[in-house]
């Protein structure tokens, strides 16, 4: 049997990890297969109550998973998921955005993705802080950029066969490296269109003409920032979903954090659930399943539906109804019920 770890986190992390675990429940009873939860707890309060955010039998739970479903974490961020991001080598972070029917924002028919370098750049952790000096070293290296830059054209063949690397060589000329693996990378995938901007520019291409892109190449720290950015486009960061892929493992959690600022029972649960989405799809291919991949699109399909319908929304969409009811009504739209 497939065997899922998840992190439940902090903040609205259980609230939302439960939700998803509920839909892909109902999704996999629908599409016929079964799957073995294993919690594997780490975050703040598990810091608290232990001592440290990622203790060792959750390590060996996710390490022995199929596949990992994240809950946000909140200030143990970097001893949790940027530890295990370097920990799994999952090199890559695929973060898909898309505008949904109905849903209120001043854009329409967005749709890009932006594939992030995850291990390298300054999130490599190598950094020392002392009475009156701070330094963190910005870390790009050829494999990094040569197999993170192979993803990005992979799905760029996939998709609308447009690559926008995204940098700051005018500045540092680490990042000068990473365009120049990257654009070495573009010659073996000609059918790809190639463009290069600076990020600064970047971050203002994405409110004025988010249309333009399809497939944004960006190391690490920028695809940390962009993300929250492309995030405002679609409605909200309740809505994001990502990917932290490897050639092992895939861990996947949503965009945005542990939102302290909310109560956990408002929270847009669809985050998580479309997290949850792209774990099954990324499941099936690995285990050639077409029952997961059919589960998967199930729930995607019917978020979509839910949101067209437009009656049942958390705060942040500009509804008024609970995380909890945002699930049932989805899992009945999944299930066919009349309400
Ligand atoms: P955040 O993403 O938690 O919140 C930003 C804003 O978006 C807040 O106004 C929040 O209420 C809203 N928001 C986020 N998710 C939402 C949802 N599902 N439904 C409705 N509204 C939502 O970012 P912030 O405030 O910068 O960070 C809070 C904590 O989360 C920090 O401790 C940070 O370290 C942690 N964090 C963890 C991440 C992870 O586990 N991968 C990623 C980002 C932040
Ligand atoms: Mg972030």
């Amino acid at each position: 049997m497939t065997k899922i770890a998840y992190i439940p986190g902090d903040g609205i992390g259980p609230k939302v990890v439960e939700l998803a675990k509920r839909v892909v429940e109902a999704a996999a009873d629908i599409a016929g297969f079964r799957v073995e939860w294993v919690e594997a707890p780490a975050g703040d309060r598990v810091k608290e109550e232990l001592g440290t955010p990622l203790p060792k039998e959750s390590l060996k739970k996710i390490l022995d998973a199929d596949a990992v479903l994240k809950g946000p974490v909140g200030e143990t961020a970097r001893d949790v998921i940027v530890f295990l991001r370097r920990r799994l080598d999952l090199y890559a972070n695929l973060r898909p955005f898309k505008t949904y029917p109905n849903v209120k924002t001043n854009w329409k028919n967005i749709d890009f993705i932006i594939v992030r370098e995850n291990t390298e750049d300054l999130y490599k952790g190598v950094e020392d802080v002392g009475e009156d000096h701070a330094v963190s070293l910005l870390v790009i290296t050829r494999r990094g950029s040569e197999r993170i830059a192979r993803t990005g054209f992979q799905i760029a063949s996939r998709r609308r066969r447009k690559i926008t690397i995204v940098h700051k060589a005018n500045v540092l000329r680490s990042y000068g490296f990473f365009r120049d693996i990257c654009i070495e990378v573009s010659e073996e995938f000609p059918e790809v269109d190639v463009e290069e901007m600076y990020v600064d520019n970047a971050a203002y291409q994405i409110i004025v003409n988010p249309w333009r892109f399809d497939v944004i190449l960006t190391p690490n720290m920028f695809g940390d920032i962009l993300s929250d950015e492309a995030a405002a486009l679609i409605g909200s960061l309740g809505l994001t979903c990502s990917a932290n892929i490897g050639e092992r493992y895939g861990l996947f959690e949503p965009v945005h954090g542990s939102a302290p600022d909310i109560d956990p029972s408002q929270a847009n649960p669809l985050g998580e659930i479309l997290t949850a989405s792209m774990m099954l799809e990324w499941l099936s291919e690995r285990k050639s399943n077409r029952r997961m991949r059919e589960a998967s699109k199930i729930i995607r399909e019917s978020v979509e539906n839910l949101l067209s319908w437009g009656k049942i929304l958390t705060p942040d969409l500009g509804g008024s109804s609970t995380a909890d009811e945002v699930a049932e009504a989805l899992i009945k739209i999944m299930r066919n019920k009349p309400f």
